[in-house]
């Protein structure tokens, strides 16, 4: 293994300067303009995989954006994980917030500043690094498989039949996935938890045309105040979800885990401030940290409707429309969830106007056990390049795959990640450490390492 560090030792510029150019192409899987872009991207990528001596280099196309495959067996005998990464990145708009362009990185404060920089183009390089540097000193205790998929910013969707038909092919003892955060470069961890998702669009049409303000203003149900009504109205004052049966599967976590998700290093003052907020908002009867992780939520993600250009329109607005998300916990079923707002939406309505839902991507939520060697092995690699044993934490974020990588495949996954919270993935300015990404590429060949030797013995 000392040989696999040195060659990162040596190489470090390079790895940086590669990932600089992977950065470059806007792999948008959200606008169609960009899907020139996102098959550059995986061609880059399947060039590079060639180049450090993978082998069935596969770019396999879907309905969608395609997903970049290939392997490197080394010993039958020895075990074999899959990696899974997405090369797509998520808009990145609104631009004139970038302090630089989000598609020509730069390094500054010893991060790397550019759309996909951390979520998931850096964390997904690491591995191909670490990778490479295994073959190159032949040091590689384990086979390996690598999936990059292209559409995981937008629901993942053609994710489900690739794993059916390449079934045997991903066959695999353990799903290695660098797509989560630790809660500080000196308090590593592992993600044991993600949560669900169930988002849905809603539409509230009141008048057959935008009407004057003024001469039916009062008479006629506006339909942008009606929609903040009914929104307002899907939390109680201690911030439930007033959704019927919304809580029925919603998984109990007992209080010696909450005891224990407790004592995880977190301080309020300093997250308010970072926020540039004077109070925080949640469910009662709940931390911040477990009302990210442990309870489910419901956010408008977006509301518009009216006018919303220049200077002032006295209209009365035809149409209003939000998109509304909800993450969910173990037990609660993203279909169910969606059937239930839906129904309950519809019922809240006033006769003055009609409303339509429409359900966009869900996801399940998934835990990862601990007391499994594929844990235990990411526990050890991360004790051994970080100097400290990793905490399990459960992560408020969804990667809707993981669930289907256990059913499908039969598959455990371990979300091995190396971001941080305040990387500002999705936002403007999202970044990077170079910490981060090195450390990375050192710990993944120990996780090699380690898993090899457990599963030995
Ligand atoms: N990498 C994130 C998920 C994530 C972020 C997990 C931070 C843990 C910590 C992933 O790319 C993502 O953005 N997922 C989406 C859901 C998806 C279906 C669009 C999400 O969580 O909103
Ligand atoms: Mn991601
Ligand atoms: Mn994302």
């Amino acid at each position: 293994m000392q040989e696999v560090q040195n060659y990162i030792q040596t190489n470090q510029q390079r790895f940086l300067d590669e990932l600089l150019d992977f950065l470059r192409i806007p792999s948008i899987s959200a606008d169609t303009k960009y899907k020139g872009d996102v098959l550059k991207a995986a061609e880059w990528l399947s060039a590079e995989l060639t180049r450090i001596g993978m082998e069935g280099v596969e770019i396999v196309p879907t309905k969608g954006h395609p997903i970049v495959y290939a392997e490197k067996q080394v010993d039958p005998s020895y075990p074999t994980i899959l990696i899974y990464g997405h090369y797509d990145v998520q808009p990145p708009d609104p631009l004139d917030l970038w302090h630089s362009p989000p598609f020509e990185p730069v390094i500054k404060n010893e991060k790397i500043y550019a759309r996909g920089a951390c979520d998931d183009k850096g964390q997904l390089y690491m591995h191909v690094k670490a990778v490479e540097s295994m073959i190159a000193t032949g040091e590689m205790p384990c086979n390996v498989k690598v999936m990059f998929e292209g559409e995981e910013e937008v629901g993942s969707e053609n994710l489900g039949h690739f794993l059916k038909s390449y079934k045997d092919r991903l066959s695999a003892d353990v799903i290695l996935v660098s797509d989560t955060s630790i809660i500080a470069n000196d308090v590593p961890s592992i993600t044991t938890g993600l949560r669900g998702l169930s988002y849905v669009e809603v539409e509230v049409t009141g008048p057959n045309i935008d009407l004057h303000s003024g001469v039916y203003g009062g008479a006629v149900g506006n339909p942008a105040n009606i929609l903040c009504t009914m929104i307002a109205s899907l939390h109680d004052e201690n911030r439930h979800i007033t959704i019927p049966g919304f809580y029925d599967d919603v998984e109990i976590v007992s209080d010696e885990e909450r005891k224990q998700m407790n004592m995880a290093p977190f301080n309020e003052e300093e997250y308010k401030k970072d926020l540039d907020v004077k109070d925080l908002m949640g469910e009662k009867g709940y931390t911040t940290l477990e009302r990210t992780s442990i309870r489910p939520t419901m956010e408008v993600n977006g509301i518009w409707g009216g006018y919303i250009g220049e200077g002032a329109k006295t209209v009365l607005p035809s149409k209003a429309s939000a998109k509304i998300s909800m993450r969910l916990v173990p037990n609660q079923d993203p279909d169910k969830i969606t059937k239930l707002f839906s129904d309950h939406f519809k019922s809240i309505a006033p006769p003055s106007v009609k409303v339509k839902v429409t359900p966009h991507h869900g996801g399940q939520p998934a835990v990862t056990p601990t007391d499994t060697i594929e844990y235990q092995a990411a526990s050890k690699a991360m004790e051994k390049s970080f100097g400290k044993a990793p905490l399990p934490q459960r992560s408020g974020g969804s990667i809707p795959i993981v669930a289907l990588f256990e059913q499908v495949l039969g598959v455990k996954t371990v979300l091995l990640g190396f971001g941080l919270d305040s990387d500002a993935i999705h936002s403007p300015n999202e970044h990077y450490g170079l910490f981060n990404f090195y450390k990375g590429i050192e710990t993944i060949p120990y996780y090699f390492m380690y898993y090899a030797e457990m599963k030995k013995s």
